[in-house]
């Protein structure tokens, strides 16, 4: 457990009354956070990694604070679990709990049930990159961004294996290809060359710009998304709108068959941080997915219909139509675990 910053080490502790109650996980709390960096100086320890690998799965709230502006503690410990234990496969599903909660006219939950694959691991977010004459009016910032055959191939092959064994027949791929001629280049290659593996998936091209106008005029035509870590990054926000709000939205960081990381798809929210209006329902979902990686797949529908069961009912935080705090939030759910 790393509840980390802000509103993380809220919905962290909802989450963990849920765990409390399944039984048959021995959590173990690191500190990592602003606060602790601010204090020590150190954001991860030099054994960090290793210890994260020993470990079943790791539960994350959310880190970020404006004390520590460069962000340097949110990229060793979030962005830099992801990238030491190679966890290439962000999978940010998006279902709409209630109709009620649909932000679009006249949608339903038939409407918004789809799955993104983000690309976890490389793209735009590997820190290749430098500034020169930072500063003055002649400052150089580059940022590269780096795509490679294993890295694509692989997410994109996971995407095309969870349509076919889902039965969920259809994949998205998005990239800028149109502008972005080299990097994505490579992204499209791999797509064509992966769609004659599945022919019983459909598999369609978009331009990242027209998916997401498409995500918002007809998320019905989703089924699975697969796209790199920034883009990822962006649509699984609109995601979380289409459920109802950054808040309800849930993750998992997975190498599969190794040690990988469950966490919210929202941050720290510095603005709600402390005062017990933060929504637990994305870190309680996150929970499930973590129970589902573990095996225990009927603990993670239990958490799923009480979650449901608590939106239905309208006994929610205030971002989703209810009247009740984060700790009266997650009570709620926690009466309804059948
Ligand atoms: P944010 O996700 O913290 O908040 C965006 C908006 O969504 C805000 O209006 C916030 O009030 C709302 N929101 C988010 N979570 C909510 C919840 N559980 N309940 C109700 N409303 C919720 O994004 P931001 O404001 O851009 O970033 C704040 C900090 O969090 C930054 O330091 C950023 O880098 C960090 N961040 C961390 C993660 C992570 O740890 N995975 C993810 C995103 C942002
Ligand atoms: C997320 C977050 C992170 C990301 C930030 C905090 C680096 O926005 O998990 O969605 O972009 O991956
Ligand atoms: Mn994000």
């Amino acid at each position: 457990m790393i509840p980390g910053d802000g509103i993380g080490k809220e919905v962290t502790a909802a989450a963990v009354k849920i765990l409390d109650a399944l039984g048959g996980l021995d959590l173990h709390h690191l500190p990592w956070s602003a606060d602790h960096f601010l204090a020590t100086g150190v954001t991860i320890p030099p054994d960090g990694y290793d210890m994260l690998r020993s470990f079943d799965a790791i539960l994350v709230g959310a880190l970020g604070d404006p004390r520590v502006p460069d962000n340097r503690h949110a990229r060793d410990i979030l962005l830099g679990t992801r990238f030491e234990l190679d966890l290439y496969v962000n999978y940010r599903p998006v279902r709409l709990l209630d109709d009620r909660l649909c932000p679009l006219k006249g949608r339903t939950r038939a409407d918004v049930d789809f799955v993104v694959f983000r690309e976890n691991t490389e793209g735009i977010y590997v820190g290749v990159g430098g500034r020169f004459k930072a500063g003055t009016p002649d400052e150089i910032a580059v940022q590269e961004e780096i795509n490679t055959y294993k890295g694509v191939h692989r997410i994109i092959r996971h995407a095309f294996e969870f349509a076919r064994a889902r039965g969920r027949g259809a994949v998205a791929m998005a990239d800028k290809s149109n502008a972005m001629t080299d990097g994505h280049a490579l992204w499209q290659r791999v797509f064509h060359e992966l769609q004659s593996e599945y022919p019983d998936v459909q598999a369609t091209h978009f331009y990242i710009d027209a998916l997401a106008m498409l995500l918002v005029q007809n998320p019905a035509q989703f089924q699975v998304i697969v796209t790199n870590i920034l883009f990822g990054d962006i649509i699984t926000d609109i995601g979380g709108a289409l459920q109802g709000g950054l808040g309800m939205a849930a993750s998992a960081n997975l190498h599969p068959g190794r040690t990988s990381m469950f966490e919210p798809v929202h941050g720290s929210a510095p603005p709600l941080a402390g005062n017990d209006v933060a929504n637990p329902i994305g870190a309680i979902l996150s929970t499930a997915l973590m129970l589902e990686t573990l095996g225990r797949a009927e603990d993670a529908r239990r958490i799923e219909r009480a979650v449901e069961d608590a939106v239905h009912h309208g006994e929610t935080t205030r971002d989703v139509g209810g009247t009740l705090g984060t700790r009266a939030a997650g009570e709620a759910i926690l009466r309804r675990l059948d």
